[in-house]
């Protein structure tokens, strides 16, 4: 079926790699990327008039506020983005019969089970952007049952502040890094991430879904700094593990969220592939 597809904050790194498939693969949908300028998802009259003018059949909503650090300060903005900004295209898309995909994070769960998190385990945020991003996944499950939201993981992709990019930066410039190896998760490269949310848009796919290139029961932070090294020529002995408590961050981090891949393998067992591969096709591109 052929659909008109928003994309709300196309500039994000998320956003990007969703314009870029949905522009080279598909023939059939049209796009309609739309920057902050374009529509300010907290402004939920603008949300209301845009989508009601261009009258979309899917939005896929890449627009959010990701500073994890920054959330402790900008604990107002971080809401009206994750929260009410998702509660704004939730309703609009009640009012047009628009079906929703949307993102959410590991980081609403507070790390303490010690095996991946399935999509109905409860959470508990430990930090302000994780509480924000629960709330904007709530407003949407209460107000539209037109939707598909996808929980991720530590991105890293072209067009976006990264761990992968700045570990790689830093290597190359021959410094030393100290990085945590307590705290475990999957990176998930950000392209992987756009087509299995399009092909999931596409099949109308309803309700949570948890999405993360494969690390089985989680890497920390420190491995993932390793094998970047070890793929681009470094020696991985530039870096050295250190611990979570040994570092000063405003925001809290679960030690363990690791998101089960169990519902995504059964329903689209190609889309998902081990972190490793992922992580060495990304930077050898590079
Ligand atoms: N990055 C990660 O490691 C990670 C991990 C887990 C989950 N996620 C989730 O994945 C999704 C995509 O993340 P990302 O890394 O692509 O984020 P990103 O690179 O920070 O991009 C977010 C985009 O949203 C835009 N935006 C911010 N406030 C807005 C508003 N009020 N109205 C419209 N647009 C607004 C930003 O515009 P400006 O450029 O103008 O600020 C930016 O283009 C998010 O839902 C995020 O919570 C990310």
């Amino acid at each position: 079926m052929a659909d008109k597809i928003v994309v709300t904050g196309c500039q994000g790194m998320l956003g990007q790699a969703v314009v870029s498939l949905l522009s080279l693969t598909s023939t059939e949908h049209e796009v309609v990327p739309l920057t902050r300028e374009d529509l300010d998802i907290t402004d939920d009259k603008q949300v209301m008039k845009v989508l009601g003018k261009i009258k979309p059949q899917v939005v896929i909503n890449c627009a959010a506020y990701t500073d994890v650090d920054g959330a402790e300060d900008e604990k107002h903005v971080a809401l009206a983005v994750n929260a009410r900004g998702v509660r704004n295209i939730a309703m609009a898309a009640v009012e047009h019969r628009i079906f929703v995909c949307h993102f959410s994070t590991d980081y609403i769960f507070d790390g303490k089970k010690k095996e991946p998190y399935r999509e109905w385990d409860e959470h508990w945020p430990l930090n302000y952007y994780g509480m924000s991003k629960q709330g904007g996944e709530e407003m949407l499950a209460s107000i539209w049952d037109g939707y598909l939201l996808i929980r991720t993981s530590w991105l890293y992709g072209p067009g976006g502040k990264n761990f992968v990019d700045t570990v790689r930066g830093k290597l190359e410039a021959g410094e030393k890094l100290k990085v945590v190896d307590d705290q475990f998760g999957a990176p998930t490269y950000v392209g992987d991430l756009a087509a299995t949310a399009i092909v999931l848009a596409d099949l109308r796919a309803r309700g949570r879904y948890h999405y993360t290139n494969d690390a089985g029961n989680g890497v920390s932070w420190y491995e993932v700094a390793r094998e970047i090294a070890v793929i681009t020529g470094h020696d991985p002995e530039q870096i050295t593990p250190i611990k979570t408590a040994d570092i000063e961050q405003k925001a809290e981090r679960p030690a363990h969220s690791v998101l089960g891949l169990q519902k995504i393998k059964e329903v689209l067992p190609s889309m998902v592939r081990s972190w490793k591969d992922a992580l060495r096709s990304y930077l050898e591109k590079k």
